[in-house]
């Protein structure tokens, strides 16, 4: 019969590889698999030693999850979810009308369409600010906000925020830090250990690496926290589902390699664009000519791979290059082991209306490069393929 997994004190110590790979493994006491199970059930009988119910409000795949993603985010709980925009839900669910968030302009398309399009009728505000300029700081106590709310590095444009710097203010002001790691993943930045009271990941992307499952967890030291977040897992009815917990947690016993293969990959092809595209701009956090380049070398463990350039080309010149190119599938999402490549003005942030979009540099000539685990010179020499076309 399974066990309920292991109690966390007993939670193996040690690097993030080896936590990665083992947290969870001891529980699965009379087969001897080394691999977990997927427990295809919406319903427990009463009494079970794990003190299971409904899988609404949990499941086996999701313990073994959330225990994995607390111990490599060095938090002390993690809660998951059916994505990404679930995770934002459920932290938002906790406010109430006449709370108010500051949030950093350039967050994530689907988060802003949240904020403007739903939260907003329940009387939730958004005051956004550009947290790279040191005065949005000050700016901060003003709004008396009920949370602060940031990326790093940001999408599309790259961003990087320096978190202790905003984590002392949001503190300062009373408020609490929400931090969205999914761009930088929980193997190159652990909010956390800089002050963030919320680290949020889309465990779609770097955790799971394989395109093939959505998910979304909120990690946290604080039990209240904890607390709600397991509320509006059932509550709301955002939970995941144990498959897809169960290859989320198949990717994160790799996402130390693949993110290792990703860094070097990307750096390469950024360096590369930089040297030889002719573009306007290459944003990438470890290149030097990154303007948050030193907190980048500071708060990560490398640049992650996403790359972003302006071409400086026409709408329609951008969406050919685009089209052109035989390794970069043009696609919504990223993280992933494949290539992949964006045109957020007309993608991921068409909902965010164009005023505000080219007041935060999402113009019609920048492309997102989702860079992958391929041979990096295959990736170079296929841009500069469609550059040439
Ligand atoms: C930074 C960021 N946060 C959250 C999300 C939402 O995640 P999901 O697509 O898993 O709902 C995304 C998706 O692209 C993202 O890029």
């Amino acid at each position: 019969m399974p066990q309920e997994p292991a109690d966390p004190s007993s939670a193996p110590t040690g690097g993030f590889e080896t936590r990665a790979i083992h947290a969870g493994r001891d529980f699965v006491s009379d087969t001897g698999a080394v691999t977990p199970p997927i427990w295809l059930t919406s319903t427990f009988e009463y009494g079970n030693p794990g003190g299971f119910d409904y899988t609404r409000s949990g499941n086996p795949n999701f313990r073994l999850l959330e225990r994995a993603l607390a111990s490599v985010e060095s938090a002390a709980h993690a809660t998951v979810f059916a994505s990404g925009v679930s995770a934002i839900t459920a932290v938002v669910s906790t406010l109430k009308a006449g709370d108010v968030v500051v949030a950093e302009e350039n967050i994530y398309g689907c988060t802003y369409r949240l904020f403007a399009q739903v939260f907003a009728k329940f009387g939730v505000s958004i005051v956004y600010l550009d947290f790279t300029d040191p005065a949005s700081l000050e700016e901060i106590a003003g709004h008396r906000p009920a949370l602060v709310w940031i990326e790093s590095p940001t999408n599309p444009n790259l961003k990087v925020i320096d978190i202790a710097a905003v984590a002392a203010a949001t503190h300062a002001a009373g408020s609490m830090l929400v931090v969205d790691n999914t761009f930088a993943s929980s193997y190159l930045q652990r909010p956390l250990e800089h002050g963030a009271d919320l680290s949020l990941l889309s465990t779609t992307k770097y955790t799971n690496g394989h395109s093939d499952a959505l998910g979304g967890a909120v990690c946290t030291n604080d039990l209240a926290w904890r607390d709600r977040m397991i509320f509006a897992q059932k509550a709301l009815g955002l939970q995941p589902s144990p498959m897809d917990c169960w290859l989320t947690l198949r990717g994160l016993k790799t996402e130390a390699v693949r993110m290792e293969r990703h860094c070097a990959n990307a750096l390469r092809f950024a360096t590369f664009l930089e040297a030889e595209s002719g573009a306007r701009f290459v944003r990438y956090p470890f290149l030097l000519s990154h303007p948050q380049h030193e907190i980048a070398r500071r708060q990560m463990a490398g640049g992650s791979g996403i790359v972003t350039a302006d071409f400086g080309r026409s709408l329609e010149d951008t969406l050919r290059f685009v089209e052109s190119l035989r390794y970069f599938p043009k696609a919504e999402s990223l993280g992933g082991i494949e290539s992949l490549c964006c045109h957020p003005a007309s993608m991921t942030h068409a909902s965010v209306p164009r005023e505000q979009r080219e007041k935060v540099g999402i113009t019609d000539s920048l492309v997102r490069f989702s860079v992958g685990i391929e041979c990096v010179e295959d990736l170079i020499e296929d841009v500069r393929t469609a550059l040439a076309l």
